[in-house]
């Protein structure tokens, strides 16, 4: 008998626990658009990667004026000078991407089998850069967001395409990431999930929240607010300051994890990347 109430009870423990241990990434993020899809009926996929500008008229405005004229092309120009510029010995970071580095930034970041970590297109640059003698470049602006801008321009209008590839490793940095956005922070406990998922859409100090889907298509971005272009990751950084949290440090496997989640999570929307923002 008692072993009977023991099937009955384990049955029951992993068909409530099913969902959530045998969700894979691609269920997940059925499930995520699912959910904006429901919360913000009238916007499309491609309307989601407009962030906040889907929820204020007059920011709307503004930010197309501003597009008119897009402050970030000075970085996709200054990018490509960077770009197509040989190191010292003759090479160019041509040489250490597939394609010659022309349309791949939507599929980033990846899993990369060798280290068996999540790499980030910044931190292959930097790679590429110490491989042919060069100092490695800051990740967060300057010139490492150009030739990102510039990669990422070459990448426009492709769908974003990250890939979790169905190996252990892989699966866990993917799961890793999951748990980072989902952790909360701060003195007042803050996660992502809270402002840009369950808030999506409302206020918080005069700003509208943008969604957690599509956030990712735009990067790097040009900010009036920074004066200059900045990589996702310093967004993050930023974010994470706003709410009185230590910051995860840029390219560490953390930051590059959630880097990883947050950037499929717009799977299957163009890239339109680089892009502004106040
Ligand atoms: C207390 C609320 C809050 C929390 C928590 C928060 N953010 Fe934000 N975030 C904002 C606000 C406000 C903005 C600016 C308005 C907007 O674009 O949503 C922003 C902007 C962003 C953007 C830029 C969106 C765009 O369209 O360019 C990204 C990316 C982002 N946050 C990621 C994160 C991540 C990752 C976390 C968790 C580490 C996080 N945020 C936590 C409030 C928050």
């Amino acid at each position: 008998m008692k072993r009977l109430y023991f099937i009955i009870i384990s049955l029951l423990i992993s068909l409530v626990t099913l969902p959530i241990v045998n969700a894979g990434p691609q269920e997940d993020l059925a499930a995520y658009q699912k959910y904006f899809n429901k919360k913000f009926p009238d916007l499309s996929a491609v309307d989601l990667s407009n962030g906040m500008y889907n929820f204020n008229k007059d920011k709307r405005e503004q930010w197309e004026d501003i597009m008119s004229f897009p402050p970030y092309e000075i970085a996709i120009d200054d990018g490509k000078a960077l770009f197509t510029t040989p190191f010292k010995n003759g090479k160019t970071y041509a040489s250490c991407f597939e394609k010659g580095g022309q349309a791949i930034a939507h599929t980033y970041p990846r899993f990369d089998k060798k280290s068996g970590k999540v790499k980030t297109l910044a931190a292959l640059v930097n790679e590429c850069r110490v491989k042919n003698g060069e100092k490695p470049l800051p990740y967060l602006k300057g010139k490492l967001a150009s030739i990102l801008a510039y990669m990422a321009d070459t990448s426009r209008g492709q769908l974003m395409n990250v890939e979790v590839p169905a190996e252990p490793a892989a699966l866990a940095a993917y799961e890793d990431g999951k748990r980072i956005y989902f952790t909360r922070r701060g003195p007042r406990a803050f996660a992502c999930y809270h402002c840009h998922w369950e808030a999506a859409g409302s206020k918080i100090r005069g700003n509208e929240l943008s969604t957690a889907v599509g956030q990712a298509t735009h990067f790097p971005t040009y900010r009036s607010k920074w004066g200059g272009m900045g990589t996702i990751q310093r967004r993050y950084k930023g974010c994470m300051k706003n709410i009185g949290a230590k910051p995860l440090k840029q390219q560490t496997e953390a930051m590059n994890n959630l880097e990883y989640f947050h950037t499929f999570l717009s799977n299957g929307i163009p890239m339109n990347a680089p892009g502004t923002r106040f």
